[in-house]
């Protein structure tokens, strides 16, 4: 499974890069917003930063909500950087906007999922990922891993090569559970993903090796 890191901070960026298990970055609109990036020039400089600290893919979230304007932003996107992959809304120009890039070769991110059709409708008209939101799922007591499961088996049914991409993942035991059904790709923040190293046992048992190697080194 790819880890992405779902943040615009470039620090958290950086010091995931620097784990060398990171496989990507993806954004959204309020992401930037949390980092204080304004303006068009501003925005495209800080996806341009992103994209030199990492060698994978970055996502970047249209603001237009109509086809034209969907596709004007995409296009600028995409000539930003070769690892740029265009996210847009699961909405019915969304639909459209994603089958004109899957045709011009421009890489999609299909955002806002929360249900299988959905999904599947980003895969026919050609979407890179889906991004089915699982956390935001489970805060409204629904089923997020389970949506992950429904995709995986539909995608698979018919082989569509649309990468699922776990998102609004909030914690280890998400990303964990995310691994078990088979999603290809989860985004979580930071602190989930260091998560992962936490355990009692390791830190007593390296202290106590640490001790004993002590006692004969003195
Ligand atoms: C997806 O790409 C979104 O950026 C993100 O995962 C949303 O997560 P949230 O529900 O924690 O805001």
């Amino acid at each position: 499974m790819k880890f992405f890191i779902d943040t615009a901070n470039l620090e958290q960026i950086r010091e995931a890069q620097d784990l060398g298990i990171l496989d990507g970055v993806t954004t959204n609109p309020s992401l930037m917003a949390k980092e204080g990036i304004s303006g068009y020039d501003n925005v495209m400089a800080h996806y341009r930063a992103i994209c030199e600290i990492v060698d994978g893919d970055v996502s970047a979230e249209v603001i237009a909500t109509d086809f034209e304007g969907m596709v004007k932003e995409g296009e600028n996107l995409a000539v930003l950087h070769p690892q740029i992959v265009v996210k847009v809304p699961i909405t019915k120009e969304g639909i459209k906007a994603i089958k004109y890039f899957s045709n011009k070769g421009i890489r999609t991110n299909c955002t806002l999922i929360f249900s299988s059709g959905q999904a599947l409708l980003a895969a026919k008209a050609g979407a890179t990922y889906v991004s089915p939101f699982i956390g935001r799922l489970d805060d409204i007591s629904t089923d997020g891993i389970g949506l992950i499961a429904d995709i995986r088996l539909i995608f698979d049914n018919y082989g569509y090569e649309t990468q699922i991409l776990a998102a609004s993942v909030r914690h280890t035991m998400h990303i964990i559970q995310c691994a078990q059904v088979g999603a290809d790709v989860m985004t979580g923040p930071l602190s989930a993903i260091l998560g992962l190293l936490k355990h009692p046992l390791t830190d007593s048992g390296l202290a106590q090796f640490l001790a004993d190697h002590a006692k004969v080194n003195e």
